[in-house]
């Protein structure tokens, strides 16, 4: 799956100890399909020398407005005219200061000012220290860039190289990626508020142990991250998973299933659209020890019982909201037989407008699945690709389903 292939982006470096991470971005960028043009300040020359930047883009990198192996000699209108984003990862306040300004003295910036803006968009991945970040003239810059038609990636958080902690480092290459990866994305669902649910529960015993079971809220997570691409506001109620939040999404952690149903029935308040991911469990244990439960010797095993708990997505979909069609909902089953009924008589059981199905031994843990997705109309299968295409088609299959289920 390569999420860039087929654009061309112009990798701009300016002057930071950031730079030591661009080699990754780049290196991340063909991975994922993408053509790597790098252009560096001198400045950026300091950090790391364009030798490396060559050798992982496969291309020679700019550096001067005087390059004469451009024919025309204006490497700043030729390598524009062929991006789909110039990406400036990191850019230096310095550099920001001078986008402001519509300074042109060197490359970089001259090509920033040249580019047409209505096609070729200008994505900014600040790195600085905490100070420089925080100081009224770098903030001010950055709205005036982000008014300007720009759109600034945002900064991470931590230990920087100056020996400080704070806001002003550089985001991950793994994090440009996802937003750089979202900002191609279409934008089927903008305006829209989704609601996922993902992974396992955990019903505790006694304090030590608990009944669980082997969701890995894999595909949970790749449909947040999924519907976030699609220009979606995601509210992410997780199980216990040691799982990265995806990038923009606003992640609420659980571990009960009663939990799950409080987190869950307070956010669809403001949902759009639900999609119930999580493999709840069925039953808890009707009490539950404060202390661990102990083996007395005598060969006895203790006698657990039961309660059923409640079911969510039910819970859910018999709100007033979505009775009212104002929440889409979407509902998951993992069967281990007879999918395609299962699948159906869950659907008509929970009366909801979509439900898809998946069989679970060959879905949980694994990076890839298989969908079927069953509505009014029938049943449609989504062959077996990694979890977040997946997802992705799960996102325009909703979108498409949106305007004639609406009253
Ligand atoms: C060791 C060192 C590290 C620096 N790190 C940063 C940085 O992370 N971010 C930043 O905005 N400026 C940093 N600077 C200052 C910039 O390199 C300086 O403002 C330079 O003029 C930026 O030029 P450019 O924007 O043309 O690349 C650093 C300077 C030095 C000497």
């Amino acid at each position: 799956m390569q999420d860039l292939a087929g654009k061309h982006i112009v990798l701009g470096l300016t002057g930071g100890i950031a730079c030591y991470k661009s080699a990754e971005l780049c290196r991340l960028f063909v991975k994922a399909g993408a053509t790597v043009q790098v252009v560096m300040t001198e400045a950026a020359e300091q950090f790391i020398t364009p030798v490396t930047m060559q050798a992982l883009s496969g291309r020679t990198v700019y550096t001067s407005q005087w390059d004469t192996r451009e024919p025309n000699n204006m490497p700043h209108i030729n390598l524009s005219r062929e991006a789909d984003a110039i990406v400036l990862a990191p850019c230096s306040a310095d550099f920001i200061a001078r986008l402001v300004q519509g300074r042109s003295d060197d490359l970089l910036s001259l090509m920033c000012l040249a580019r047409p803006m209505d096609r070729i968009p200008l994505l900014i991945a600040p790195a600085m220290n905490r100070e420089m970040w925080a100081h009224p003239a770098t903030q001010r810059n950055l709205m005036q860039v982000s008014a300007d038609g720009a759109t600034v990636l945002g900064v991470g958080s931590g230990w920087q190289a100056c020996g400080e902690t704070g806001d002003g480092r550089m985001l991950e290459p793994a994090q440009l990626l996802e937003d750089i990866t979202a900002f191609f994305s279409p934008k089927l669902l903008a305006g829209h508020k989704v609601l996922v649910t993902a992974g396992p529960t955990f019903e505790a015993l006694d304090p030590i142990r608990g009944i669980t079971n082997h969701s890995s809220g894999k595909m949970g997570f790749a449909i947040a991250r999924a519907a976030r691409e699609a220009g979606a506001e995601v509210t992410l109620v997780a199980g216990p998973v040691h799982l990265p939040t995806p990038r923009g999404v606003t992640r609420v952690d659980v571990l009960s299933a009663q939990d799950m149903l409080e987190a869950t029935t307070r956010a669809a308040e403001y949902a759009s659209i639900f999609v119930a991911t999580a493999a709840v469990a069925d039953w808890r244990p009707a009490t539950q020890s404060d202390q661990k439960i102990k083996k007395d010797g005598s060969g006895k095993t203790p006698v657990l019982e039961f309660v059923e708990n409640a079911d969510i997505l039910l819970t859910v979909a018999r709100s007033e909201r979505a009775q009212s069609r104002k929440l889409f909902c979407v509902g998951f089953a993992a069967e281990s037989e007879n999918l395609v009924e299962h699948a159906k008589a869950k659907r008509q059981r929970k009366g909801i407008p979509l439900l898809v199905g998946n069989i679970g031994p060959l879905a949980f843990g694994q990076d890839d699945n298989a969908l079927l997705l069953v509505d009014t109309h029938g049943v449609r299968e989504l062959p077996r690709a990694p979890k977040l295409t997946l997802a992705r088609e799960l996102m325009t299959e909703i979108a498409a389903r949106l305007p004639d289920w609406r009253v």
